[in-house]
């Protein structure tokens, strides 16, 4: 329990010792993904709790053995936010070697690219017109589905490391992460489950062009807010087309991620048949992260009592069979 605690509150509480004007300037990174002989075109700070950053590494310089030393001594390393773009280059380089190296146990790998890709998943949904998101969302699925392909039973070492606390971004990181498993469990080709990938990691991205009250209020919405809510598949499925996005299931999965099978959803009220695979992938994994993750409002429910609530009330609107194979794939 402890342990997700301190993942969540390193991706998101980035800055607890500074003050606001120094620490909106730097972003905080994972310091594991550095190795002797790395060659890095950004600078690396630490936070020297004298409330300002000292310089740990000048841009354009190799890691070598005394500066990896020096970092198990340091407890938070930051970059400037204006080489975001170098350090996302970096970190995509390196989550692929992360995945290869035999001598990472699963659980530690995991964790690494859940922290990696949340603060990928962070900057999406904080500038989420940016042309670099269809890339950076690559960057998010990849390792994600390299690490499903290398090892078994990654669902399981996910949702050990997965936070209870819910943010946009994280949700949305999350249900990628479920969406791939689980479509590959179903059977998906490599081309369609990169693209299902992508799909679910963009799923709420309308959300971000409604009020933040709305989104984060605690409680249930009243019917203004709720319609205004309900605008959010349409919303992000605009984004979608005007970064440049084609593909029709990735869309799809934009914009239907919300209809349910017995037409009561919103915002096309579509039926059946006419809800595509991916829109009913990425609508169970969404209800199944919004169900065991805990809001101010409530509390988290367990896997399997999430899945055993969706199973039992939500079999008009959900594919049951997805659910029985996700079921299958919480159980092997
Ligand atoms: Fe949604
Ligand atoms: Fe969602």
């Amino acid at each position: 329990m402890k342990r997700k605690k301190i993942i969540q509150s390193s991706v998101r509480t980035n800055y607890i010792d500074l003050p606001i004007s120094v620490a909106s300037s730097y972003i905080l990174i994972d310091k594991r993904i550095f190795g002797v002989d790395d060659h890095i075109k950004f600078s690396l700070f630490f936070n020297d709790k004298l409330t300002h950053m000292s310089l740990f590494l000048q841009s354009n310089s190799a890691i070598e053995k005394e500066h990896q030393d020096k970092l198990k001594e340091i407890e938070k390393l930051y970059i400037h936010h204006t080489q975001k773009n170098e350090y996302e280059a970096f970190m995509g380089e390196k989550l692929r070697f992360t995945i290869e190296d035999e001598a990472i146990p699963l659980d530690e790998k995991v964790d690494i690219i859940y922290t990696s890709t949340a603060q990928l998943a962070n900057s999406l949904y904080e500038n989420p017109d940016a042309l670099e998101n269809v890339q950076r969302s690559k960057k998010v699925v990849e390792p994600i589905l390299q690490t499903i392909f290398h090892n078994e039973n990654t669902i399981k070492s996910f949702i050990k490391i997965i936070g209870y606390d819910y943010y946009t971004h994280t949700h949305s990181l999350n249900v990628s992460i479920y969406s791939l498993c689980l479509g590959t469990e179903l059977g998906l080709e490599e081309k369609e489950l990169r693209a299902l990938g992508c799909s679910a990691l963009l799923h709420d991205l309308g959300k971000s062009s409604i009020d933040r009250n709305i989104v984060n209020k605690a409680g249930s919405l009243n019917q203004d807010e709720f319609e205004r809510m309900k605008t959010h598949p349409a919303l992000g499925y605009n984004i979608a087309l005007n970064i440049g996005i084609k593909d029709k299931n990735i869309l799809d999965g934009i914009r239907h991620h919300h209809e349910k099978l017995d037409g009561s959803g919103y915002p096309d009220k579509l039926k059946g048949e006419e809800i595509t695979l991916f829109p009913r992938i990425i609508c169970i994994c969404d209800i199944f992260d919004a169900l065991t993750t805990q809001r101010s409002y409530k509390m988290a429910l367990r896997s399997y009592d999430a899945i055993f609530l969706m199973k039992t009330y939500m079999y008009k609107h959900v594919d049951v069979k997805i659910i029985d194979t996700f079921i299958k794939m919480l159980h092997d």
